[in-house]
C-alpha cells in the first residue's frame, strides 16, 4: 500500500501563525507537524509516501524532508495542488502516484499516540472499497461524524450542527484505486471544496466501507485551540507509539453492508 500525506490548503484558521508559511511545517512540541502523520505512515509499514502541498511554501517541504533520509526512506514524492480546493480535490493529486495501488492517506494536520497497524491490516484484507478510522471525541461538531444504524454506519455527516454520534472521523483513510473515480463523481460542497465525507459517502452508499476505532489519542492541529492540544498531548504522552499492545490494537473492525 502506498501513503499520502495531504498538506495543502492555507490554514486561514490559524492566521496570522500561517500567514508566511504552511500550518503543516508548524512546530508541534519539537517537531514540525508533519513529521507526525509521515512517521505514522511509516511505522505502518508503508514507506512509498507522496505528499501534496499547495500554496507559497511548498519548497520548504522539500528543504525539511528532503529525500526522507532521516526517516529511514529511500525516496520522498511530492506534488503540488493549485488552490485549495478541499480534501479530496488535493487527493486527485495522487492518481498518478497510486497508479492500481490502495492508498493510505494522512491529513497532515492529524497526530496520533499510537499507530494505525490493525486499521491498516483490517483493510489489507479486504479485496476492495475504503476504510476510516474512527474516534470518540466530546467535540464531534467539528468533524465528519458517522451515522449508525446498529454497528453499521449508513453515512458520514460533515460538521453537523446536531451530531448524530460521539465519533469524529479522523484524517486516516484507506481507499482502493477506484477512489479517483468517486472523487470525479463528487460536486463542490457549500463551502466550495471537494469534501473527502461525500467520497466516503460513495463508498458507504456502495457498501464498501469499514471502519475501525482508534486506539489512544487523536487530534487535529488546524486551530488555536487543538494546536495548544497537539502540543500539550505529544508534550506529556509522546506521539506514534508502536507498542505490542498497540500492534494487536483494540481497533475494532466493523464491517458495513458490503458484507451483509
Ligand atoms: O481532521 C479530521 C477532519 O478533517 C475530518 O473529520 C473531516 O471530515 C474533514 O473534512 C477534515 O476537516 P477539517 O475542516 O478539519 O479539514 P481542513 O480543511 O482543516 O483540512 C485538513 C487537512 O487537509 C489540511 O491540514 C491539509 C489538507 N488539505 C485541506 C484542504 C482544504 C489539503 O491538502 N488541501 C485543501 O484544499
Amino acid at each position: 500500500m502506498k501513503g499520502v500525506i495531504l498538506a495543502g490548503g492555507t490554514g486561514s484558521r490559524l492566521y496570522p501563525l500561517t500567514r508566511v508559511t504552511n500550518k503543516h511545517l508548524l512546530p508541534v512540541f519539537d517537531r514540525p507537524m508533519i513529521f507526525y502523520p509521515l512517521q505514522a505512515l511509516i511505522n505502518a509499514g508503508i514507506t512509498d509516501i507522496l505528499v501534496v502541498t499547495g500554496g507559497q511554501n511548498a519548497g520548504e517541504f522539500l528543504r525539511l524532508l528532503g529525500n526522507g533520509k532521516d526517516f529511514g526512506l529511500k525516496h520522498v514524492n511530492y506534488t503540488y495542488q493549485e488552490g485549495e480546493g478541499g480534501i479530496a480535490d488535493a487527493l486527485r493529486m495522487a492518481e498518478h502516484f497510486a497508479g492500481e495501488q490502495p492508498i493510505c492517506v494522512a491529513l497532515g494536520d492529524n497526530i496520533i499516540e499510537k499507530n494505525i497497524i490493525a486499521a491498516c491490516e483490517t483493510f489489507r484484507r479486504q479485496a476492495a472499497g475504503a476504510h476510516i478510522v474512527l474516534k470518540e471525541v466530546p467535540d464531534p461538531e467539528r468533524f465528519g461524524v458517522p451515522v449508525f444504524e446498529g454497528d453499521r454506519i449508513v453515512r458520514v455527516e460533515e460538521k453537523p450542527k446536531k451530531p448524530r454520534s460521539r465519533y469524529a472521523v479522523t484524517g486516516f483513510y484507506m481507499y482502493d484505486a477506484r477512489v479517483f473515480d468517486r472523487i470525479r463523481a463528487v460536486k463542490p460542497s457549500g463551502r466550495g471544496e471537494l469534501e473527502i465525507t461525500d467520497v466516503n459517502n460513495l463508498y458507504l452508499a456502495d457498501g464498501l466501507m469499514t471502519y475501525s476505532i482508534l486506539d489512544g489519542w487523536w487530534t487535529d492541529a488546524g486551530t488555536f485551540e487543538s494546536l495548544l492540544r497537539a502540543n500539550n498531548l505529544v508534550a506529556q504522552t509522546g506521539a506514534n507509539q508502536v507498542g505490542p499492545s498497540a500492534v494487536t490494537g483494540s481497533a475494532d473492525p466493523r464491517v458495513g453492508r458490503a458484507a451483509e
